[in-house]
């Protein structure tokens, strides 16, 4: 019989005809200066696509203040939105849906992405790891300024711009950037949220911000073409919470009342953008299942068989690859026909040509050529 993970699934308005779906991947090739999609991303994301497969296109910045790495894409100039049609055409050409992930940095920028303002956050606390990445490669992120309560709806404004020029882009939907220490998380976490206004302190202070940033998504696309990816675990960005039980229950008990298209959750057994710590079991998916009953996407660290077993038990509905779908464009096929898998190339994950990006090929290609 047919493993579930190959099997149709409603996402939203969208019957998918199967599970296998490429995780948010920024490798930091668009076009310079205007942060447009470039043509080497069409075929990229065009290689992907399959039949109704689902693709979710890489963190992309809705505003110069979001930005934190160079090359990653954005979405709030006429230009970036032409960049996006060739990508999303490609993807509808081949019978292929695409979410976009709206990406706002916060602190986890520098002066130089950002137009030379500071980063902001909701509150300053000093940071020893981050990186942003500029034209002298990554360098420590830029000192930040917290937020005033004042300032705080125009970033929620910037979000709905970005998903409004979505649309005009032709994308099937949005995602959340919700996780990895990014904007909505330094809210969301009270590691790094000190505040003592309306949006910090108890935990429905701190879901504020991510909760008006669904609200302005959905107030464009309607919660049925709106998704928000989370972190439970994570620790990019210097990220933690003093209770991430309480908080991420409470999260996605909020969330699940809207009736979203997905929730894609990363399990701990990824720290950071791959930093995986072996034999972690996937729990997060597990635990937020008993209060999210919408569509769960789990991602991080999954095999053919993890992810197949995950979604036999009902944990997850569907499995995000980031690495494995790098390198094998055809991974939906390859997992489901048990074919070998392609190893990925992590030195041409952040910026470069065409080398490490598109020049993997399908096993049927590969098996041509033999
Ligand atoms: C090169 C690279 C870029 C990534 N970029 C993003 C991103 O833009 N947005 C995001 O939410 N996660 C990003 N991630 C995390 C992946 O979406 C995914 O969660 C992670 O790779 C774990 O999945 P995997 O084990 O299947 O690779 C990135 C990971 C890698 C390796």
């Amino acid at each position: 019989m047919e493993h579930r993970l190959y099997s149709s699934v409603k996402v939203g308005p969208y019957q998918l005809s199967h599970r296998v779906v490429l995780a948010p991947l920024t490798r930091l090739r668009s076009a310079q200066p205007s942060d447009a999609a470039s043509d080497m991303m069409a075929v990229h994301y065009g290689q992907r696509a399959s039949q109704g497969g689902l693709l979710i296109a890489e963190g992309t910045a809705v505003s110069q203040g979001g930005r934190s790495y160079l090359g990653a894409p954005a979405i709030y100039t006429e230009e970036q939105v032409t960049g996006w049609k060739k990508v999303t055409e490609a993807v509808h050409a081949k019978g292929g849906r695409i979410f976009v992930q709206l990406f706002h940095g916060g602190r986890q920028s520098h002066v130089f992405m950002t137009g030379g303002a500071a980063p902001v956050a909701p509150s300053v606390v000093p940071q020893f790891q981050s990186v942003a990445l500029t034209d002298e490669g990554f360098v420590p992120v830029s000192p930040h300024r917290a937020l005033a309560i004042d300032e705080i709806a125009a970033i929620v404004e910037d979000f709905r711009h970005a998903a409004k020029m979505a649309l005009k882009a032709g994308f099937d939907g949005v995602e959340l950037h919700g996780a990895n220490g990014y904007l909505p998380d330094q809210f969301l976490q009270d590691g790094s949220n000190q505040r003592t206004d309306a949006y910090g302190g108890p935990v429905e202070n701190r879901a504020r911000f991510m909760l008006e940033l669904v609200d302005a998504l959905t107030s464009v696309w309607g919660a049925e073409r709106v998704a928000v990816r989370i972190s439970p675990s994570g620790e990019w960005g210097d990220i933690s919470d003093s209770n991430p039980d309480a908080t991420f229950g409470y999260l996605a008990a909020k969330l699940d009342a809207y009736g979203l298209a997905y929730l894609h959750i990363i399990e701990p057994r990824i720290k950071g953008d791959d930093t995986l710590h072996e034999g972690q079991a996937d729990v997060a998916a597990t635990t937020l299942r008993k209060v999210y009953k919408g569509t769960i996407i789990a991602a991080g660290g999954f095999t053919r068989e993890s992810a197949q077993d995950i979604v036999a038990r009902g944990d997850a509905d569907l499995v995000a690859f980031g690495r494995h779908f790098s390198s094998n464009p055809d991974l939906p096929e390859r997992l489901k026909r048990n074919l070998p898998l392609n190893h990925y190339r992590r030195d041409a994950f952040w910026g470069g040509d065409e080398s490490g990006y598109n020049d993997f090929a399908t096993y049927e290609e590969q098996a041509k050529a033999a």
